[in-house]
């Protein structure tokens, strides 16, 4: 039985990924479930709620919340990772600013996912240090955010630490993909993608019988996007920007109809419909803390006064299932297909060694596997490079606390039209973040 801890325990995402390590007793057991926040007031809120969960569905586990780290990080086999530095006030201004400058204001795209990554860094690589001292032997199955500099700082920071990078957005979308062709589950796909997290393709998907699923998502992406099949999300949030993101699919797959996008390259490839259809006063920061963030709180309130979750709302994430997946490949051996973001070293043949790719592992106690995905084309080559570069500036800009660097890498990248923007989008937001960034 494994020992868990979640750092990020207040995270509006918490409360699902225990209901979905709960349901998943028999695949991945746990003994222990701890939380780990330095956020003591948001984490017990959410706490609080966990621990009658625990106790009426599984009170085999033992329950621990804490802010202090040797409590945490002692005696685990897992870290669980997903905090968000600065919080959800900070990724308003990430989004909020760069719009000001008629450039898209995402969570990890673009300036605002640079700025993030110059506040998650020092996050993530404290919490590694924390398990190296006390559960030296412990996996970090890290999905802190912006997933590819967080990535790249820790190659270079800590390159021996057992960390392993995994977003689940090729999941959500290969669930979508599912329904699209008529398959139960996202896991029945076999797949071949490469690129950046947030940033990638795929080339091939069958089925497991070897049925090649292409021609019928193909001709589905042209006249739907993954639009008629994203619908079904989480009932405690509305999700307007986020179904966007999905409708917006065809247009970027119009772009190169040989392969299939991850919908995120739309903040690259059109960046202006992007930002015309943005609401500068009202991003998806503010969508997060009207809904999500208020409904979920409200939730594990109404759970901890009650003393019951028997009729609670709150469901299993769909977002923490292939968290659960990923740590069972590793503790249970079970050699799973799965995509992660992690040291090229010729997995896409014709790109630099060191670059953090995403691209299918195989997943088993010794660790992960890249499997080979061989030469990319000249677009997606041309484009990845640019975006590594850009992401490569930014750790720079946080070893050598260089202006000069992060103003590159805002100016190099594909969602800002010019040095003279890129310097106005830093110079507002050096102010905004204050002390949670490096002095430049
Ligand atoms: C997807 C991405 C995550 C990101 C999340 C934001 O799941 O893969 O990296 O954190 O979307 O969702 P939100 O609902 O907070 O906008
Ligand atoms: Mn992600």
């Amino acid at each position: 039985k494994q020992s868990v801890v979640i750092a990020g325990g207040g995270s509006t995402y918490t409360a699902g990924i225990v209901m979905m390590l709960i349901e998943n007793q028999e695949k991945f057991p746990l003994r222990q479930l701890k939380f780990y926040d330095n956020d003591e007031e948001r984490q017990s809120i959410v706490a609080k709620a966990c621990e009658v969960i625990v106790k009426e569905r599984a009170p085999e586990i033992d329950f621990l919340a804490t802010t202090d780290p040797k409590e945490a990080f002692t005696d685990v086999d897992f870290v669980m990772a997903h905090i968000r530095v600065g919080g959800l006030s900070m990724r308003e201004k990430d989004e909020k600013i760069p719009l000001k400058y008629g450039v898209v204001g995402q969570e990890t795209c673009g300036p605002g996912g640079m700025a993030y990554g110059m506040r998650s860094i020092p996050g993530v690589v404290e919490l590694i240090d924390y398990m190296e001292t006390y559960s030296p032997n412990a996996w970090m199955l890290n999905y802190s955010n912006p997933a590819e500099i967080v990535a790249e700082a820790t190659r270079r920071m800590r390159p021996n630490a057992k960390i392993i990078n995994i977003c689940d957005m090729p999941v959500a979308i290969k669930k979508s993909i599912a329904e699209i062709v008529g398959l139960e589950n996202e896991s029945d796909i076999v797949d071949r993608y490469y690129g950046l997290n947030h940033f990638g393709w795929w080339t091939e998907m069958t089925d497991k019988q070897g049925n090649d699923l292409m021609p019928k998502l193909k001709e589905h992406l042209v006249n739907y996007g993954y639009a008629a099949a994203g619908g079904e999300e989480n009932p405690l949030l509305e999700e307007s920007s986020w179904m966007d993101t999905f409708q917006k699919a065809k247009d970027v797959y119009a772009v190169d109809p040989t392969t299939v996008p991850n919908t995120y390259l739309k903040y690259y490839l059109y960046p202006d419909y992007v930002v015309a259809y943005a609401d500068p006063n009202y991003t998806r920061a503010n969508e997060v803390m009207d809904n999500r963030e208020k409904n979920v709180f409200a939730e594990c309130e109404r759970i901890a006064a009650a003393q019951t979750a028997e009729d609670t709302t709150i469901e299993a994430g769909e977002h923490a299932e292939f968290i659960v997946q990923l740590a069972g490949a590793l503790a249970y051996n079970t050699y799973e297909r799965m995509l992660l973001i992690v040291k090229n070293e010729g997995a896409i043949a014709n790109l630099d060694d060191d670059a953090m790719v995403e691209v299918p592992c195989l997943v088993s106690k010794r660790g992960y596997e890249p499997l080979s995905m061989g030469k990319i084309p000249h677009f997606q080559k041309g484009m990845i490079e640019q975006q590594v570069a850009v992401e490569k500036l930014v750790v720079d800009a946080f070893e050598e606390h260089s202006y000069q660097k992060l103003w590159q890498a805002m100016t190099l990248s594909k969602t800002v039209p010019s040095a003279s923007v890129a310097k106005q989008i830093l110079d507002e937001m050096i102010e905004a973040n204050g002390e949670w960034w490096p002095k430049l």
